[in-house]
């Protein structure tokens, strides 16, 4: 059977797992035609980052961090793009993490090397992949959680010729990693001796308590939370293990963490872009509102209609925010309720607006929680004073394996 279109309409790209993909070249041509356009002549929804707030937040997060000793090591679950990883690296950040498999893969394609994957991977397979990286790229560390996954990693890894590094994904909560008890020290002695791998550490992410509203009410929680995890780091510390990485937290514990002894490193994710839930919590300065990173992530849209009084319809919905809760923010309006609940269609309700509306305007939305949002879009366009100066693909987009 021919091919529908000739492949010389086509580029060649490696895609998750080293599969070839191919992406239309007229894709591409598309993607530099907006450059130094206005982002309010943009076809909507289009997903949009702010250089200079994004910048801003990079630098904050090392000029906090400077007097700590603690370094960051961002989740590139939030991003999803080599271009902002490198962005990362640049400004002091030590390595980045991926959730995923598939993600660690888009960004070692995408030329990213310090890669630590917070995840463990359980099947064969995803271990082979795993494995396959590890033996291209000597800066990937991957987590374990159960003894028989160590095994299978070990196995695996000398399958592929190489001594893998690992860290211990030490529980807090029960949603991953090993308790933390003495299956966790006994877990980190296995990592240790099995021959095929190197324990370099430990990693432990509190997912409950990022978001605790308050910054008093987030400090003493978190702390408490984290005390088993403190005292297995000891336990391993004084076993005479390697402890060199000790890494966990996120954008609200950023400042939190600094206090626990021992740790290394920030697995900090949302804090370049930030989103209505993050700035719900309030911080150590502003109880009110979460202002230490600026949003810089945005959805533009559009009204598609304007007939009924006190009612507009955007063509932004679940598919182009995710996330109704809490309700999309419209820059610029107060007053406005923001319902993202329809697939295709985003239903605004108000009492006063700053200005009359109609069909055509362009709206800018805060998004309700960055990562998802961001997955849905294959590209972003990276805006100085609203122009597009460049646009960036989101290579690891929809790489949920
Ligand atoms: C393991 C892990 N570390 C760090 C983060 C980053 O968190 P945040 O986006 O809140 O900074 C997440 C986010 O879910 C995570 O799952």
């Amino acid at each position: 059977m021919s091919l529908p279109l000739s492949r010389r309409n086509f580029l060649q790209t490696a895609g998750a797992g080293g599969i070839t993909m191919w992406i239309p070249k007229q894709a591409h041509a598309a993607e530099e035609s907006v450059i130094g356009m206005s982002k309010w002549d943009l076809d909507t929804p289009a997903l949009c980052v702010d250089l200079d707030k994004l910048e801003r937040n990079i630098a904050t997060m090392r000029k906090k961090l400077a007097a700590t000793g603690i370094a960051s090591r961002p989740h590139a679950k939030t991003h999803k793009c080599p271009a902002i990883a490198r962005l990362q690296l640049a400004g002091g950040s030590i390595g980045v993490c991926t959730a995923k498999v598939s993600e660690a893969e888009a960004l070692f394609a995408g030329g990213i090397e310090p890669i630590l994957m917070t995840t463990a991977n359980v099947t064969p397979n995803k271990i082979r992949r795993a494995m396959k990286i590890r033996k291209a790229n000597r800066q990937f560390i991957q987590a374990v959680d159960y003894p028989q996954n160590a095994r299978d990693l070990s196995d695996a890894a000398k399958e592929a010729g190489v001594v893998a590094d690992v860290v211990v994904d030490v529980a807090v909560g029960t949603r991953s990693g090993v308790p933390p008890d003495e299956r966790a020290l006994a877990l980190a002695q296995l990592v240790d001796k099995l021959p095929n791998l190197k324990l370099r550490g430990m990693i432990s992410y509190d997912g409950g308590a990022q978001h605790i509203k308050g910054f008093r009410k987030r400090l003493d929680e978190s702390l408490k939370r984290y005390e088993p995890s403190m005292q297995t780091f000891e336990a391993m510390k004084r076993s005479g293990l390697n402890t060199e990485i000790f890494s966990g937290g996120g954008t609200g514990t950023y400042n939190i963490m600094t206090k626990v002894p021992g740790f290394t490193d920030l697995q900090v994710g949302s804090y370049i872009f930030m989103d209505c839930q993050y700035l719900e919590i309030g911080g150590e300065d502003n109880e009110q509102q979460y202002t230490d990173f600026e949003p810089s992530l945005t959805v533009m849209s559009t009204v598609l209609n304007a007939y009924f009084p006190k009612r507009l319809t955007t063509d932004a919905g679940a598919k182009a925010l995710t996330l109704n809760k809490p309700g999309p923010i419209v820059i610029g309006e107060n007053g406005f309720t923001y319902n993202a609940g329809s697939d295709e269609f985003g239903a605004i309700q108000y009492e006063t607006a700053n200005k009359e509306y109609k069909v055509g305007d362009r709206l800018e939305l805060i998004v309700p929680h960055c990562d998802p949002a961001v997955n849905e879009y294959d590209q972003i366009c990276g805006t100085r004073q609203d122009r597009v100066e460049v646009v960036w693909p989101i290579s690891a987009r929809g790489h949920s394996q």
